[in-house]
């Protein structure tokens, strides 16, 4: 499937691919303030945003595929690979099973290892929840552990808006994916291109020790903390990650 995305400005390709339950919206700073160094391609996930959806269930090679076909169609051959969260779950699939087309990587506020059993459990719990209740009901539970604690109110109305914008069964669909999404641990120690990983400090869903014991495992993986932010980083500190990716963009083009 051909993602539509957010476009804007000019050179080699930054693709950023968004979390749960999210859409591309959520990269509005990077759009605007990566601008001048990347045509940064920010997707709608099939299902989310704009995007549509057919009637297979979702999986985060499903998701890696339908990028490669989006930059098939764009007549874009490799990019620096940007995402969030699922949207690093969809990125190591997609290092997996499209490595040429990667230039560099940036994961961000994600982690490596797959599902437990207690968390396959809630995955289920998630789906059922926004089946019955829809996205007002996840929001009200999920919201605040994705800020830090004590968010911006622009952060807060961004994201209240995004969850509450996506619809349930892509929310459904998405759970279920990630519950059944397959161990990247061992993905890290085949990592070759320059990769950087941005956290934030107060991240409370994936507590920055794990993620810097991640990114040790990665050669040459550049670790950068964002101080006054939770789990959505780039959008809680778009400077601070801004900064970050600037800087990683800048040692990958030499
Ligand atoms: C996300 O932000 O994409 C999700 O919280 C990831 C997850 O639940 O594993």
């Amino acid at each position: 499937m051909i993602l539509p995305s957010h476009r804007n400005g000019s050179g080699p390709a930054l693709l950023l691919v968004h979390g749960f339950p999210l859409h591309a919206g959520m990269w509005r700073h990077q759009l605007d303030g990566l601008a001048e160094v990347r045509d940064v391609l920010a997707v709608d996930l099939r299902g989310h945003g704009t995007a549509t959806r057919d009637d297979e269930a979702f999986s985060m090679d499903r998701f890696a595929d339908d990028i490669a076909e989006t930059l098939d169609a764009e007549g874009i051959e490799s990019i620096d690979l940007g995402a969030l969260s699922m949207g690093g779950y969809v990125a190591f699939a997609f290092w997996r099973r499209h490595p040429e087309r990667v230039r560099s990587l940036i994961f961000m506020d994600t982690k490596p290892e797959p599902d437990g059993d207690e968390a396959k459990k809630g995955r289920e719990g998630a789906a059922a929840l926004v089946r019955e209740n829809g996205m007002a009901a996840l929001h009200e539970g999920l919201g605040p552990k994705l800020l830090a604690s004590n968010p911006s109110p622009e952060s807060v109305e961004a994201l209240r808006e995004i969850i509450l914008a996506c619809d349930p069964e892509t929310a459904a669909l998405d759970a279920l994916a990630m519950r059944d999404r397959a161990d990247s641990v061992p993905t890290l120690a085949t990592i070759t291109v320059p990769t950087l990983w941005v956290h934030g400090v107060e991240d409370a869903l994936m507590p920055l020790d794990g993620a810097r014991a991640s990114a040790a495992a990665i050669a040459g993986c550049v670790f950068a903390e964002i101080p006054d932010a939770g789990h959505m980083a780039p959008l809680e500190n778009p400077e601070a990650t801004n900064a970050a990716i600037r800087a990683h963009l800048e040692r990958v083009d030499g």
